[in-house]
C-alpha cells in the first residue's frame, strides 16, 4: 500500500440546475439530476499522508481567512461526522488500519452558499483514495464520483470532472454518478459571486435536504424541472446563452420555493440578495446587459455572464452597497493531483 504524501486540488461548482432533497439519506442519492459548471476561483487544497505513529486520525482544516483548526471525531456537526465516516469507509475498502494525517484549506468562505462542501469533499475523497492506494477508483471518474457521493455532499460529485457536469440522480448506488457534458475549454462563461454575507448559514444544506420532502411543492418542482434539465444540457452544447440563462434563473427560484415552504422553512436569501437579483434583471431589460442570477443554500448571489461582459458586470456588482466583495470564476478542471504539499 502506498504511504507517500499526496496533494490534490478541487474546485467548487455552481449548479445551473440545482439538486434539493434526496431519495435515500444513507446512500445520499439525490432526488433529481443537476447540472453545474466548475469554478476556477474557489478551490480546496488537501494534503494526506498515512502515519503509522498516529493513534488517531489528525485532521486540520483552514477555512478562508480563519486559522487552522483540528476536527474532533465525536461531534454534533453532520458534515464533520461525514468526514470521519468517509475516512473510515475508504480505509476499510483499502483493508488498512493505519491512521491518516490530513491538512486542508479553502481559498473562499465556507458554508455560505459557495459550494465549499463540493470542493472540500471531492478533495478529501480524492486524497483518501490516493493515499490508501486505491488509484483505480480515482482514475475511473464515474467510480470516483460515486465514492465522493458517499461523503454526503451531492454537489461534490460534480467537482470530479472539469467544465460542465451533470449529476445523475439514480435509484441505487450504481446508477447515481457524474458525467461530463463538456470540458472546461468548451465555453468561457463567467460566474461572478457577489458576497453579501460571508458568515456561516444557520440551516446547513444537510439539514435542508432532510426537510425538503415536507414541502408540498417538491414533487411539483421535480415534474416541472424535467424539460428544463434537457434545455440546460442543450443550451450548454449549443452555447446558447439566453436559453441557458433562463434555465438558470428559473431553476434557482424553483428550488428556493421548495426551501421556503419546507418545515422548518429555510430562507437562505436576504435583502441584499433580492436587491442584486432585481438589479441584474433591470440591467437585462434596460441596458441589454445579459446576466442571470442563481443562489445556492446561502445569501450570496452567483451572477452568470459571458466573458466579454465580465468587467462591466463586476463593476456594477461592486457598486452595490450590499456587496462586500466579488469572486470571478471561469470553468476549470475538476479534481487534480498537484505537487505543492501543505505539510
Ligand atoms: O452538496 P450539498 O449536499 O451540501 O447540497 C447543496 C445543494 C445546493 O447547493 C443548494 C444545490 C446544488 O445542486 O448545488
Amino acid at each position: 500500500m502506498s504511504n507517500h504524501k499526496i496533494t490534490v486540488q478541487s474546485p467548487a461548482n455552481i449548479a445551473f440546475i440545482k439538486y434539493w432533497g434526496r431519495y435515500d439519506h444513507q446512500l445520499f442519492l439525490p432526488r433529481n439530476n443537476s447540472i453545474s459548471m466548475t469554478m476556477s476561483g474557489c478551490m480546496t487544497t488537501t494534503t494526506a499522508e498515512l502515519d503509522s505513529k498516529l493513534t488517531e486520525d489528525l485532521i486540520e482544516v483552514k477555512f478562508f481567512d480563519q486559522p487552522y483548526q483540528k476536527l474532533i471525531r465525536r461531534t454534533e456537526e453532520i458534515k464533520q461526522e461525514n468526514i470521519f465516516a468517509q475516512i473510515d469507509r475508504i480505509r476499510k475498502i483499502a483493508g488498512s488500519n493505519v491512521k491518516v494525517h490530513i491538512k486542508s484549506e479553502n481559498n473562499f468562505p465556507a458554508d455560505a452558499g459557495i459550494a465549499s462542501s463540493a470542493s472540500s469533499f471531492s478533495a478529501l475523497t480524492a486524497a483518501l483514495l490516493l493515499v490508501f492506494g486505491l488509484h483505480d477508483k480515482f482514475e475511473d471518474k464515474i467510480e470516483f464520483s460515486k465514492q465522493v457521493r458517499m461523503c454526503g455532499s451531492g454537489s461534490a460529485i460534480r467537482s470530479v470532472m472539469g467544465g460542465f457536469v451533470e449529476m445523475l440522480s439514480g435509484k441505487t448506488h450504481d446508477d447515481s454518478y457524474a458525467v461530463q457534458i463538456a470540458d472546461q475549454n468548451h465555453w468561457q462563461l463567467t460566474d461572478i459571486v457577489a458576497i453579501v454575507n460571508p458568515e456561516k448559514k444557520k440551516i446547513s444544506s444537510s439539514q435542508g435536504h432532510l426537510a425538503a420532502q415536507t414541502s408540498p411543492y417538491l414533487e411539483t418542482r421535480i415534474q416541472e424541472m424535467q424539460p428544463r434539465i434537457k434545455q440546460c444540457r442543450e443550451a450548454i452544447l449549443q452555447k446558447d446563452f439566453s436559453k441557458l440563462g433562463q434555465c438558470i434563473e428559473q431553476d434557482s427560484i424553483s428550488m428556493h420555493i421548495v426551501m421556503m415552504t419546507q418545515n422548518p422553512p429555510a430562507f437562505y436569501w436576504g435583502p441584499g440578495s433580492i436587491s442584486i437579483i432585481k438589479e441584474v434583471m433591470r440591467w437585462r431589460e434596460e441596458d441589454g446587459l445579459e446576466a442571470y442570477c442563481t443562489l445556492d443554500a446561502g445569501p450570496n448571489v452567483h451572477v452568470i455572464c459571458q466573458s466579454q461582459d465580465t468587467t462591466e458586470v463586476k463593476k456594477r456588482l461592486e457598486a452595490s452597497p450590499f456587496v462586500k466583495w466579488t469572486i470571478v470564476n471561469q470553468p476549470c478542471a475538476g479534481t487534480t493531483i498537484i505537487d505543492q504539499h501543505l505539510f
